[in-house]
């Protein structure tokens, strides 16, 4: 079964800094070829039924690493932003940005909330970044804020874990690493309940949109049951066991 909306794509963009090493470079320089990937990716997806990208750029526990590759991969992050943000808005693309706020620089801050702003009324498709990210910190926080009420339904809990405002986030139907280690590290785990998850052996920053195409045709190969049977017919099986469905 596929969204008839579009696809959730989620990249997990790993190996930027085995990039770098195996060419003698400093990790930074492996970070700015991964975020050239990244526009070599945004200028695919359109084409490929993509209606939601959200890729993990700095984990909540990437923030633990040297000072400076952390303050590089914001400045990076900052950059980007400004120079692209026009396009961005071009192209009918809303940006979004997932994660902790309250530990960001405040120049980066502004730059990601002017971009939010200037897309906001975007609605073509939509790009979503993970920064100071953990999903099990974004569930945490939205059964905090949730306690007590009644009837929560999953779909109303969805909408406080994937914490981007106005709009449904859809749940990822395909969730993409690089480099090909086989490990989720905290990201949309939520969201990633029925995924399917392609991992690539190919380092991040040599990623490109014909990548991401043999993901997605990769994709359209799976089948997708959700928990179910094909072709069973017939009475629904929980139904007809407790009489309840
Ligand atoms: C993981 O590779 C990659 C990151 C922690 C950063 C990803 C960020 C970018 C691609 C920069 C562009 C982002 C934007 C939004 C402009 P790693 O450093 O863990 O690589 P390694 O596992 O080979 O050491």
């Amino acid at each position: 079964m596929v969204n008839e909306e579009g696809l959730h794509v989620a990249i997990i963009m790993d190996g930027n800094g085995r990039w770098a090493a195996n060419r003698g470079l400093p990790r930074t320089a492996g970070h700015r070829e991964g975020a050239k990937a990244l526009e070599r990716v945004l200028d695919a997806a359109p084409r490929l039924n993509i209606r939601v990208l959200t890729v993990f750029a700095l984990s909540s526990d990437n923030l633990h690493r040297p000072e400076a590759e952390v303050r590089a991969l914001l400045s990076l992050l900052k950059t980007r932003l400004q120079s692209e943000m026009q396009s961005f808005k071009a192209h009918g693309m809303r940006l979004s940005v997932i994660g902790r706020r309250d530990r960001l620089p405040r120049d980066v801050l502004r730059a990601i909330e002017e971009a939010e702003g200037l897309t906001a009324e975007c609605s073509d498709w939509r790009f979503r970044i993970a920064l100071d990210y953990s999903s099990r910190e974004a569930i945490l926080s939205a059964a905090r804020t949730c306690e007590g009420v009644p009837d929560l339904t999953q779909a109303a809990f969805s909408q406080l874990v994937s914490g981007c405002g106005r709009g449904e986030t859809p749940e990822v139907d395909l969730l993409i690493r690089a480099v090909g280690e086989q490990r989720l590290s905290d990201f949309l785990l939520w969201e990633s309940a029925y995924a399917e998850l392609y991992f690539s052996p190919i380092l991040w920053p040599d990623f490109d949109g014909q990548a991401l195409a043999v993901a997605v045709e990769d994709f359209h190969k799976r089948d997708r049951r959700f928990g179910r049977v094909d072709g069973a017919g017939g009475v629904d099986g929980m139904q007809s066991i407790t009489g309840r469905s």
